[in-house]
């Protein structure tokens, strides 16, 4: 579905990723870790559109979409929830809600989210409520509730369980786990809670240097051997 091949890119002259591949299949979960300034947001972002590709090809169901605008890959059916905090918080829930389906008709648009409030009860009840309100945790709920939205086939997620007591990133993570069980959706997922992010992925690879390093079933990555060449090798 998603295939990412030799990917070169950076900022400015700064150049970060030298040559990343990776794959996503159709349903699946892939885990993507590795060390603080590794390059793993932005492969994301240049997934996502966010920044350009120097080098490389990234191809979905079958299409190049080098150069192709954050816009144009959410209607492709890629959808992006960034690292931080970013729902808006001067909007209400259901306002950031709308935002995640700027592209779609009113009509679609208010019956996605009947779905995502049957998915996520707690959105439902805080729906006028500014995001300001809710706790860090509704609060990475609600992102990744905006990015399901457009209905995606792939749900590319960036640290959701940032900032998050212990007992809320497992919640987060396995409602991320269930969403992809009962819709399919493929779900790329970038962690610093390694152990989290491999109880439930399929696959994942380890980035180091900008460079992919590592690739295999969590099982092996998660090796001792593996974490530790990874993150401090
Ligand atoms: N907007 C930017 N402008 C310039 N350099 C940047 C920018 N964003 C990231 N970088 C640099 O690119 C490198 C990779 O950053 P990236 O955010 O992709 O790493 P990461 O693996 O996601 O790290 P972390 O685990 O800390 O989130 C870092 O050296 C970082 O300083
Ligand atoms: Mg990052």
């Amino acid at each position: 579905m998603l295939e990412v091949d030799s990917l070169e890119t950076g900022y400015g002259k700064k150049q970060v990723l030298f040559g990343a591949t990776l794959t996503v299949h159709e349903r699946e979960i892939v885990a993507l870790i590795g060390p603080n300034g590794a390059g793993k947001s932005t492969v994301l972002k240049a997934i996502c559109g966010l920044v350009p590709t120097w080098k490389g090809a990234i191809c979905f169901g079958g299409t190049a979409i080098n150069g192709s605008t954050p816009a144009e890959n959410v209607t492709r059916g890629i959808t992006f929830a960034p690292q931080g905090n970013r729902v808006f918080h001067g909007l209400t829930v259901l306002e950031n809600l709308e935002a995640g389906g700027f592209h779609l008709a009113n009509n679609d648009l208010k019956g996605r989210v009947e779905e995502i409030f049957a998915l996520f009860p707690v959105l439902e009840r805080r729906a006028r409520q500014l995001a300001s309100k809710l706790s860090g945790g509704e609060q990475q709920m609600l992102a990744v509730a905006r990015a399901l939205i457009p209905r995606p086939k792939l749900l590319m997620l960036d640290e959701p369980s940032l900032g998050l007591a212990p007992n809320l990133v497992a919640a987060v993570l396995d409602r991320v786990c269930e969403i992809n069980q009962n819709t399919g959706i493929a779900v790329l997922i970038v962690e610093q809670k390694v152990r989290e992010s491999l109880r439930i992925a399929h696959r994942a690879y380890g980035l180091r240097l900008g460079t992919v390093v590592l690739e295999g079933s969590p099982s092996v990555v998660s090796s001792p051997e593996n974490l530790h060449q990874l993150f401090l090798g």
